[in-house]
């Protein structure tokens, strides 16, 4: 038996966007260490395929249930089912996103390039398009779909002695060096500066200059803004939410452990199948995160490929 074991059967992790890509292989895992794990799924024949799939592998203590994260009811269609079967949860790991990414047809027809080639071999931003509705998509998802599905599921959230934990799957993208301003770099690595308002503020900052076309000098990132702005507030999010959570606990309520991770350049449908880890390397970079001994866990933190590292 592993000695930093903390949990058992009746510890109940949830897996946003679990039926393909890291969150597949992130709730493999977890089932295979042992815990009772929720799949969720926006569509409900890919969920229950990728249920059966697992099952197939001999994994019984996993569950299906619905889950669109941009969609409010069914949100809270989730969270009553959760507490109506098991009474609360343990681990919630904040995983589906989308890129938010729009090619340029003209240019890749004139160019003749491949499109994985386009997203991770070409530095400029050319070749795509950023326009308002595919960048708010990416936003409502990547960051106000994880806002949204964690303020409806943290009052299941059970605080215990060995930590509760919430894993929000970020990304190096989300790294403040990404960013072409110094200023709001100085200004969202300050936590005392960080509030849920500053950060849904700088998105309709964001949003506003998209929809008017005038993203040029702003300090907004150069490639693949939206998908990186939706890191970078899921990133200021998950040490807003540390702190919050912190000061609601008590001594005696137990703890709950805030994280957000960078998985790794994985290869799944997100990246068009290029990178350097497999999903389940990625996912593993995640598990290790959500099942860290308690006596090793921080809280408010960012991991790359499992080590501490700077937002
Ligand atoms: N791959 C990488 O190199 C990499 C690097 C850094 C961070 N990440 C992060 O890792 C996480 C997983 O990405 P991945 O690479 O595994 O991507 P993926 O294979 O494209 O999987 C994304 C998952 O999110 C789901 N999803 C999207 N929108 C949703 C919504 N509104 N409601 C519920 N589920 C939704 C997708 O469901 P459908 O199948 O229905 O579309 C799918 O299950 C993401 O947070 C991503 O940003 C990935």
């Amino acid at each position: 038996m592993d000695s930093t074991r903390w949990w058992d059967d009746e510890t109940v992790a949830v897996v946003t966007g679990g039926n393909k890509g890291i969150g597949l292989e992130v709730c493999k895992q977890l089932a295979d260490k042992g815990l009772t794990v929720v799949l969720t799924a926006r569509d409900e024949r890919r969920g229950s395929d990728a249920l059966l799939a697992l099952r197939k592998q001999g994994l019984h203590n996993l569950h299906f249930h619905p889950l669109d994260v941009t969609d409010a009811d069914s949100i809270a269609v989730l969270a009553a089912w959760i507490s109506q079967k098991f009474g609360g949860l343990d681990v919630l790991v904040n995983n589906a996103a989308v890129s938010g990414v729009v090619f340029d047809e003209h240019y890749v027809n004139n160019n003749n390039i491949d499109l994985a080639d386009l997203m991770f071999k070409q530095e400029t931003g050319e070749g795509f398009i950023i326009e308002y509705k595919s960048a708010k998509a990416c936003i409502d998802a990547n960051y106000y779909g994880v806002k949204h599905v964690t303020e409806a599921l943290i009052p299941l959230l059970r605080p215990s002695s060995q930590g509760a934990r919430i894993i929000n799957v970020g990304s190096n993208y989300g790294q403040l060096s990404h960013l072409q301003s110094t200023k709001l770099q100085q200004e969202l690595a300050n936590l005392d500066n960080l509030s849920e308002a500053f950060i849904d503020k700088l998105l309709d900052t964001y949003l506003s200059d998209v929809k008017c076309q005038s993203l040029e000098g702003k300090g907004w990132p150069l490639k693949f803004p939206s998908y990186k702005m939706s890191k970078v507030a899921l990133h200021a999010y998950t040490r807003v939410l540390a702190r919050e959570v912190e000061k609601k606990l008590s001594p005696t309520s137990g703890r709950v452990f805030v994280n957000c991770v960078h998985p790794g350049f994985v290869r799944t449908d997100l990246t068009r199948l290029t990178g350097e880890l497999s999903s389940q390397e990625g996912a593993a970079n995640v598990v290790k995160i959500a099942l860290l001994p308690p006596e090793d866990s921080p809280s408010g933190q960012f991991f790359y490929e499992g080590n501490l590292a700077m937002f």
